[in-house]
């Protein structure tokens, strides 16, 4: 069975403050891209789910997500699995995250569970904050921890433009300078933008009004990534946000043209950059 694991981008993320749980209150618009890690799976036989990947520096013991989710729906069955990696790890793009969720419906499905989704997203939101929406996507709204996802219109933006630092950031450490920072409101959780107005918005008219509360710690931590997007944005004359925790900047745009052209001129000034479809509907098989 092959199954595509989507990477998303947080469209919008607020941030309130640390709770007592050790976690922070999110209120995010997030969004499925059309840039995919891949997963197969096939069954074994004993109770041991053996995984291989491409990319090295990718944990293949029992911490790895896909491997927890197999033990957490079913400890005593096996699997071979293998992950092509194709999402950055450290970029804000939720790829492990995504990993997780798909894995569950693969195994869910391969080994004739019929587990339903209430009980997919419960163990979903055990294995990590973004691990959820995956379940639900392609374009959510998610609160709580994340775990809470409501779907709604895909944006009228079509394509994001991603641009990638060569360097990594730890999600731990920016919320830790979030804190440092004493930032996080209550208000941003419960005074919710009109999202429906917000799904009708041009590229342009979205990209205005969006907000994603860790690019300050996030630049704080790094420097060199808020003077980057500053650098990007007046070259390419379009607003550019931070996805996650970071490292990955993007843009949006209303068609596949105006991507193209955003991501030559990103080029042009020696940085990584590619166009992919926004909200792009989620692979399986
Ligand atoms: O759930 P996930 O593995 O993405 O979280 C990584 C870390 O980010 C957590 O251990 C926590 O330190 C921080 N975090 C947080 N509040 C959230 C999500 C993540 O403080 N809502």
């Amino acid at each position: 069975m092959r199954i595509l694991s989507p990477a998303k981008i947080n469209l919008h993320l607020r941030v309130g403050p640390l709770a007592a749980d050790g976690f922070h209150p999110l209120l995010s618009w997030m969004c499925t891209v059309g840039l995919h890690d891949t997963i197969d799976l096939e069954p074994a036989s004993g109770d041991e789910i053996k995984l291989s990947c491409d990319r090295p520096g990718v944990p293949l013991d029992a911490t790895n997500l896909i491997v927890r989710a197999g033990k957490m729906l079913d400890p005593l069955r096996a699997a071979e699995v293998n992950l092509k990696k194709q999402i950055p790890m450290g970029g804000g793009l939720g790829g492990g995250s995504s990993n997780a969720a798909f894995a569950l419906i693969g195994f869910n499905r391969m080994w004739n569970l019929n587990l339903l989704q209430n009980r997919l997203s419960q163990i979903a939101a055990q294995l990590g904050s973004d691990v959820t929406f995956f379940l639900h996507g392609p374009s959510s709204i998610c609160a709580g921890r994340g775990e809470h996802v409501r779907p709604i219109d895909k944006p009228r933006a079509k394509f994001a433009v991603l641009i990638f630092p060569k360097l990594s950031m730890s999600t731990p450490a920016v919320y830790r300078r979030f804190d440092e920072m004493k930032l996080g409101s209550m208000d941003a959780m419960t005074s919710e933008p009109a999202w429906n107005a917000w799904t009708e918005m041009s590229a342009k008219e979205l990209l205005e009004v969006l907000i994603n509360d860790l690019e300050a710690p996030a630049f704080s931590i790094c420097p060199d990534l808020g003077e980057m997007r500053s650098r990007l944005q007046k070259t390419i004359g379009r607003i550019i946000r931070m996805s996650g925790s970071g490292s990955t900047l993007f843009t949006l745009t209303d068609n596949r043209n105006e991507a193209e052209r955003a991501v030559k001129e990103i080029r042009q000034t020696g940085f990584n950059a590619d166009a992919f479809e926004l909200a792009a509907d989620l692979g399986g098989s």
